[in-house]
């Protein structure tokens, strides 16, 4: 039997000092080559959800395994971690070097790679997704889509094994959305396990095998097309769900 990527147990996770859960008895279960879209308004617990598979977040109650093993203890999840490549939602928590091409080589650096094959990897990454051009600029005076396409290529350089992606079309500029939205059909058609927080129905119902609807648990899970269907008069006219 395959093994999940994925599995969480009855989490349950509440801020520190807030009175409501924001994750309340979830289970899921993401499986190798899974292409899922996670569909939840604003304050759904998506990033707490993509953050507590990370083990940036810690439940109070319930086990998460990835790739078949119990995370118990941070040890546990630093391990794991390069093999999961989260894209912070906001791009700035991701990207802390001064140049583009040293944020790019930062992850494959740790990985044990030389400074040069290092270097290689980075502009190899970044000449995948068209943003090669981008190594010597100034990372934090990019503009908010230059920055995602950068934060997604510093995940990528890690090769990671799944692919969690936190809202990565929102708040940047149209070329820059329909790039990524490129790019993560050419991730999904090459067989990437993908995770990914958005809100677009057309983009769902184009690149998901799979979409969970989520409001501190799971609400729906299934092919996008019956999802939708299910929902039905809950979306808003036009097909966007909570844009
Ligand atoms: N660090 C935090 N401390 C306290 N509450 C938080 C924190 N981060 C998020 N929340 C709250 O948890 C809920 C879920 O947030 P989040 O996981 O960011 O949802 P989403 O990504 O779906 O917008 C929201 O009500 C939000 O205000
Ligand atoms: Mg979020």
């Amino acid at each position: 039997m395959t093994t999940p990527i994925i599995e969480l147990e009855n989490i349950s996770f509440r801020y520190p000092g807030a009175y409501d859960a924001v994750l309340n008895n979830l289970k899921l279960k993401i499986m190798p080559g899974d292409r899922i879209g996670l569909m939840a308004p604003n304050g759904s617990g998506k990033t707490t959800l993509l953050h507590t598979i990370m083990g940036l977040c810690r439940p109070q109650e319930g086990s998460v395994r990835i790739f078949g093993t119990p995370m118990e203890t941070e040890a546990d999840f630093t391990g794991i971690r390069p093999r999961l490549g989260l894209l912070f939602q906001d791009s700035d928590d991701q990207l802390f070097c001064p140049t583009v091409l040293e944020d790019v080589a930062f992850g494959p650096l740790n990985l044990g790679e030389s400074r040069s094959q290092a270097r290689e990897t980075a502009i190899k990454t970044m000449a995948s997704l068209g943003i090669e051009g981008l190594q010597d600029r100034i990372t934090h005076r990019l503009s908010g889509g230059q920055k995602r396409l950068v934060a997604l290529a510093a995940v990528l350089a890690m090769k990671p094994e799944v692919l969690l992606l936190d809202e990565p079309c929102a708040a940047i500029d149209p070329p820059s959305r329909e790039q990524l939205i490129g790019l993560m059909r050419q991730l999904a058609d090459a067989g990437q396990t993908l995770l990914v927080s958005n809100h677009d129905w057309g983009v769902a119902l184009e690149l998901y095998d799979r979409v969970i609807v989520l409001d501190g648990r799971v609400l729906a899970d299934g092919p996008p097309q019956q999802v939708r269907h299910m929902l039905g008069s809950q979306l808003a006219p036009g097909g966007a769900a909570h844009e």
